[in-house]
């Protein structure tokens, strides 16, 4: 069941996403050498509290954390945890916020002080991934166009797109339909609508697309155990093309990064 929005319920919904995307931003000016996750997760449940929001993944199912933690070949849903980011690292973020009765959802993969050049390889190529996923949103199109945007953008580069876990209709609730895969064909899938309101999570690979998930039934690694990278946009579907609800540009301000 799709749920559209009216423009009114998108109008709330940027509340949401605007929290999501600052929490990102001022999560952003600790992430560095020496810091623990653990750090970076209470700054973040301090930061939504404070500004009325209610941290979605903390407690749901049992999550231990208001950040999804992704070290290096952690793919999704990492704890919070007392490992010191290194330098070197990579770290993606991946946060959830309710307001107003409406939830935001981004993530945002991070470089921990200097990386290797294959390693920033893989960060800008899945964060534009994400761009060619959000360009294809028109209503009128498919899910399938979506997920084939991304695909296509990633291999074409030798990157591996990871199957178990994809993007989501999201509103009242931080998962609802349609699943948004990060690969697929074009024309396949839910038609896309004026109203829908819909998180694009690629999740891209250095090696293999092969994961594994941990014995706790959450922490999910590549099988090669080399970096995955993750970025993601709560995004509105309307009759003239997709609309950004969330932002990196807090992020981005506080890496002191300057282009879009
Ligand atoms: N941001 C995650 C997603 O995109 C939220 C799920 S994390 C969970 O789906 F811990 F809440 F499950
Ligand atoms: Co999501």
């Amino acid at each position: 069941m799709i749920y559209l929005k009216t423009a009114e319920e998108i109008e709330i919904m940027k509340g949401a996403c605007d929290l999501v995307s600052r929490t990102l931003g001022e999560v952003a000016r600790w992430v560095a050498p020496g810091v623990t996750t653990l750090k970076l997760d209470t700054i973040a449940r301090e930061f939504i509290l404070d500004n009325g929001g209610k941290p979605s993944c903390l407690g749901y199912q049992g999550f231990p954390g208001t950040l999804c933690v992704e070290v290096n070949e952690t793919v999704v849903h990492g704890f919070p945890s007392a490992y010191v980011l290194q330098e070197g690292d990579i770290v993606g973020l991946d946060c959830v916020v309710e307001l107003n009765g409406y939830h935001g959802d981004s993530c945002y993969t991070f470089a921990v002080g200097e990386i290797s050049e294959a390693t920033a390889r893989l960060l800008k190529v899945t964060k534009e991934s994400l761009y060619k996923g959000i360009e294809a949103a028109k209503a009128g199109k498919r899910i399938g166009d979506i997920s084939n945007a991304v695909q296509t953008f990633c291999e074409r580069q030798g990157y591996s797109v990871v199957r178990e876990m994809c993007g989501h209709g999201i509103g009242k609730s931080m998962h609802e339909d349609p699943e948004v895969p990060n690969y697929g064909r074009c024309g396949i899938g839910p038609l896309l609508k004026p109203g829908m309101v819909i998180a694009i999570e690629p999740m891209i690979n250095l090696g293999s697309k092969n994961i594994v998930i941990g014995g706790d039934g959450w922490q999910c690694r590549t099988k090669d155990r080399k970096p995955s990278a993750h970025y993601e946009h709560t995004i509105a579907i309307h009759e003239n093309g997709p609309e950004i609800l969330t932002t990196f540009r807090y992020v981005e301000e506080a890496l002191g990064i300057t282009e879009a």
